[in-house]
């Protein structure tokens, strides 16, 4: 049965908050391309990640199990969805989305209403689905290949907001925000039900094959003969992407320089 986005999260939201903490790396990237400190709309805002303190933000957020989430003295939260957002036209400075617009079931009409309720930008964290998956392809083949189809790509965003610039974000090794890539380093961890139960794209039933290779194999050693390069590195890119584009958006060219490598 298919399930909206909002339904998603009210069925595993659950302990979200608890493994999806903020990075500090991730949040100061995503803090850098906010601009002027005026009123910021943070869409599909669940438990209140990378909301900054610098400026009054309005959160907007439908599934239930994450409103009951947000800290005591987070910004105020309004139930309602990206495709509708009940707002007038420029009522905000910036509007952020952050790893969202995948579980939106109109994404096009979501970025048309970020773009309409902001006065100066629209910042997207997100993953490119043309992006690089490491070793993580090999385990959860079906996984991300379902991801590449939920998942807009830049070239998609760009024809919604104009002109776009993109800034590809490295994860770190220790990344505290435990979504799908975040556990690049440390593959175990993929293994523990509450990690994949913050995890949309590992629901239950949709890795139980992958995860028994990737059990077998880190216990026999063959997982680090495969893969063990990646223990050396710090960070990897792994296809996230920071998007931000301005308000009123700038047409795209014909000539492909609509997509600014940041
Ligand atoms: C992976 S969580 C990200 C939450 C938060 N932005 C963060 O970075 O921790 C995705 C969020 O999108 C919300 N969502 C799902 N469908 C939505 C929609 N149509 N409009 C706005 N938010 C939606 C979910 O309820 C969930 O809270």
């Amino acid at each position: 049965m298919h399930q909206t986005g909002q339904q998603r999260y009210d069925r595993i939201g659950a302990g979200y908050a608890l493994r999806r903490r903020p990075d500090p790396r991730l949040t100061a990237a995503i803090w850098a391309r906010l601009g002027e400190p005026d009123g910021l709309l943070n869409v599909g805002a669940g438990a209140g990640s990378y909301e900054p303190r610098d400026r009054a933000v309005v959160a907007v957020e439908p599934a239930l199990s994450m409103v009951r989430q947000r800290p005591a003295g987070a910004a105020p939260v309004v139930r309602a969805r990206a495709e509708a957002l009940p707002f007038g036209d420029g009522a905000f400075g910036t509007a952020l989305a952050v790893l969202t617009i995948h579980h939106w079931s109109d994404w096009r009409a979501g970025l048309r209403e970020m773009a309409r309720v902001s006065r100066r930008r629209v910042v997207l964290f997100t993953w490119d689905p043309e992006g690089e998956s490491s070793w993580l392809g090999d385990y959860f083949s079906q996984v991300i290949e379902d991801d590449r189809r939920r998942f807009p790509s830049v070239g998609a965003i760009a024809e919604v907001l104009g002109e776009i610039e993109v800034v590809p974000v490295l994860i770190p090794h220790d990344c505290t925000d435990g979504f799908m890539g975040a556990y690049w380093r440390r593959p175990a961890a993929y293994l523990d039900p509450s990690v994949r139960g913050a995890i949309s794209s590992l629901a239950p039933g949709a890795a139980d094959g992958c995860l028994a290779k990737l059990a077998e194999d880190l216990g026999s050693g063959a997982w680090v003969q495969e893969h063990g390069r990646v223990l050396e590195r710090d960070e990897i890119d792994l296809g996230y992407r920071l998007i931000a584009a301005s308000v009123p958006s700038k047409p795209l060219t014909a000539c492909g320089s609509r997509i600014r490598s940041g």
